[in-house]
């Protein structure tokens, strides 16, 4: 394994196979059912310069899960950088004081930047518009969960990207990891002026992937296999863009495209939040407790994949099993009032 994790671009298809196969190993763990301190004595540094809930808590609870105690500091305003420190120095001190590194922060490139000043590992919890790896990760194995528990297999799938896939960096991570994988089929559909990069389209075309662009969900979408829709970032729009700009109700996700459009299996995936204000015409609630919806268990899957990318980049992942232990306190079925029972 690469000592950062800060790109899709650094895993070879071997790495992303052996973190897939530790985050199961850590389901027990997950799950609430076994406690394991293979971390214990480990500090984590999370340091998120840009709004977050899962992803922050979730590496957080990670760590916690594994043994080890985490320090953070989330804005800017609680942080030297607005004393003018620079991210090389923060990154020197803060690696003085913990043993791996999350960082968020609203600049593409700045999380890498902060990397090359640091001696421990350091996590991208997402830069900016650039990339956001753990969370394709935990997409690529909330999937190929999903494909097992269905019978399907990820090869010739066909997965459809929605939504702002300009500016949605989990998208950007994702599309670069699937076409690791055996050739499948991707469609992209966004409004105009949020397409795709078109580096990321030329490279996953490249790798000899069918990749399809569209400017709308008002299709036959019959034999898709997952749906995987994101949240337009008006916070990333120049002001031009801001100008007048709202997305159609056409770009919903929600039962009347599903029942109407998609397969009985389809699965709607999305990496969170959904914008609940009116007019933003996100993922729609009106499929909470519907099977197909994924979105819950997506996250769920968030802690399993973040312990195995903390126990792979820290050298414990040979050591979990010979340190289990039951739990002591009583695990409640977790099941909220809008998840389906499978
Ligand atoms: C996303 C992010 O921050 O990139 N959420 C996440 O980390 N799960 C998506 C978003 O902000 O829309």
């Amino acid at each position: 394994m690469p000592p950062h994790l800060l790109s899709v671009d650094s895993l070879s298809r071997d790495h992303v196979d052996h973190l897939l196969r530790v985050a199961a190993r850590m389901e027990p763990i997950a799950q609430r059912r076994q406690v394991t301190r293979v971390l214990e004595g480990a500090v984590l540094g999370n340091l998120f310069f840009e709004a977050s809930t899962r992803t922050r808590v979730s590496f957080n609870a990670a760590f916690c899960r594994l043994g080890g105690s985490v320090c953070d500091t989330t804005g800017f305003t609680f942080s030297s950088m607005a004393k003018g420190e620079s991210l090389y120095d923060t990154s020197r001190v803060m690696s003085g004081y913990c043993d791996a590194i999350v960082m968020r922060h609203p600049e593409q490139g700045s999380v890498a930047e902060f990397a090359a000043a640091t001696h421990v590992p350091v996590i991208n919890g997402g830069d900016g518009p650039g990339e956001h790896p753990s969370q394709a990760l935990l997409d690529l194995y909330t999937i190929d969960k999903e494909f097992t528990r269905l019978g399907k297999q990820l090869a010739d799938a066909h997965v459809l990207l929605t939504g702002d896939l300009k500016y949605g960096r989990t998208v950007h991570s994702l599309i670069k990891l699937l076409s690791l994988y055996a050739p499948m089929r991707l469609t992209l559909v966004a409004p105009p002026g949020l397409e795709m990069p078109s580096h990321l389209v030329d490279l996953v075309a490249s790798r000899g992937h069918r990749v399809e662009q569209r400017d709308s969900l008002a299709d036959d979408y019959s034999d898709v296999d997952v749906v995987y829709t994101t949240r337009i970032q008006k916070e990333r729009f120049t002001a031009e863009m801001s100008e007048g700009f709202s997305l159609s109700r056409d770009f919903t996700v929600d039962r009347a495209f599903l029942d109407g459009r998609c397969g009985r299996d389809t699965l709607v995936m999305h990496p969170l939040p959904r914008d609940s204000r009116p007019d933003a015409n996100d993922l729609d609630v009106d499929l909470n407790g519907d099977p197909r919806l994924a979105i819950f268990r997506q996250t769920d899957n968030g802690i399993p994949v973040r312990m195995a990318i903390f126990a792979t980049l820290l050298q414990v992942e040979s050591l979990i099993e010979q340190d289990l232990r039951p739990v002591r306190w009583f695990v409640p079925k977790r099941l909220g009032v809008d998840d389906a029972a499978l």
